[in-house]
């Protein structure tokens, strides 16, 4: 509708769900994936898409995308993609003489956010697609290898991240657990409690201190789900001490939100020991910058 309101033609990518769903070292292989995300390659609704759009006048196919997962640490899942992908472009040269221009393959290069993740070098994701496609262009005679994209997410960013949290009061349940503050939480990192994702935390100001106790990180939201780490090796802390949780460049202070009315933190950029405020922290004045003064007449 839009581009017939602005007469305008728009280059596109469809995107595919390929029926495989990458999970760091397993893959979920499903005829028909289900996934919120794409057109499904297995029942045809893909197909029916790019019919769709072929024939559109206000797009211009450029190819396909798909995304497999995230925090992979393996080539294998990539390449199965790649198989799904291209025999099912056979099908599509046969029956809509199309062959994508572009072939986007999403992100989901793993960083190592604790030591059970082991990341594999960027040249190696890259290698093994590249190898994968053109193994694959020796079934269609004739045709250029299409463009290859990646998006990478978190590898770029994610360990130029730590965020730095002042310790709080804590709480021991003995022989239950060891609960130590902090003063953030799902606000400005969501993912433990939306997806249990792990971290490794130290005390910036103890660096070199054995840990001697296993406690757990709560989060400073009301909500029991707040938690930023379970059973995390630390020395002794106080409420002088400030934790810093490391590999929080991506997905942390772009998700961070306003839960509890907490406010987002400031970000500083830090080269060679100095440091610049690029982010200001929030106060509670930017919080109720949107309120508009009542105007009582509207109730009475
Ligand atoms: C479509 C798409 N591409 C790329 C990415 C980046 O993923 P990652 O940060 O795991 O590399 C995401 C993340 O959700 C995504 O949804």
């Amino acid at each position: 509708m839009l581009c017939r309101k602005l007469n305008k033609k728009v280059k596109i990518l469809l995107r595919l769900t390929p029926g495989i769903e990458a999970h760091t070292h397993d893959y979920i292989i499903t005829g028909q994936e289900d996934s919120k995300f794409g057109f499904d390659l297995g029942s045809g609704q893909a197909d029916k898409a790019l019919q769709e759009v072929l024939n559109s006048e206000f797009f211009e196919v450029l190819g396909i995308h798909c995304h497999i997962g995230s925090q992979i640490f393996e080539t294998e899942g990539f390449t199965l993609a790649i198989d799904k992908l291209f025999s099912h472009f056979k099908s599509w040269e046969e029956d809509f003489q199309y062959f994508p221009r572009v072939v986007n393959l999403g992100g989901g290069f793993g960083i190592q956010y604790t030591s059970d993740d082991t990341p594999l070098e960027p040249e190696q994701y890259v290698m093994a697609m590249i190898d994968e496609v053109n193994r694959k262009m020796a079934h269609f005679d004739g045709k250029s290898m299409p463009e290859l994209w990646i998006e990478p997410g978190r590898s770029l960013v994610g360990d130029a991240g730590t965020t730095i949290y002042s310790i709080g009061s804590q709480k021991e349940i003995e022989g239950v657990r060891h609960y130590v503050s902090v003063d953030g939480g799902m606000t400005d990192n969501i993912r433990p409690a939306l997806y249990q994702a792990k971290y490794d935390a130290y005390t910036a100001n103890k660096m070199n201190d054995k840990p001697v106790q296993t406690v757990s990180i709560a989060g400073k939201c009301c909500e029991s789900g707040d938690m930023l780490i379970w059973d995390l090796e630390l020395p002794e802390v106080t409420d002088q001490d400030y934790l810093a949780v490391s590999c929080t460049g991506a997905y942390g202070y772009s998700m961070a939100n306003n839960y509890n009315r907490i406010q987002r933190p400031a970000v500083v950029f830090v080269e060679n020991g100095e440091g610049q405020l690029v982010v200001k922290r929030e106060t509670y004045a930017d919080l109720i910058r949107q309120d508009l003064p009542l105007e009582s007449k509207v109730f009475v």
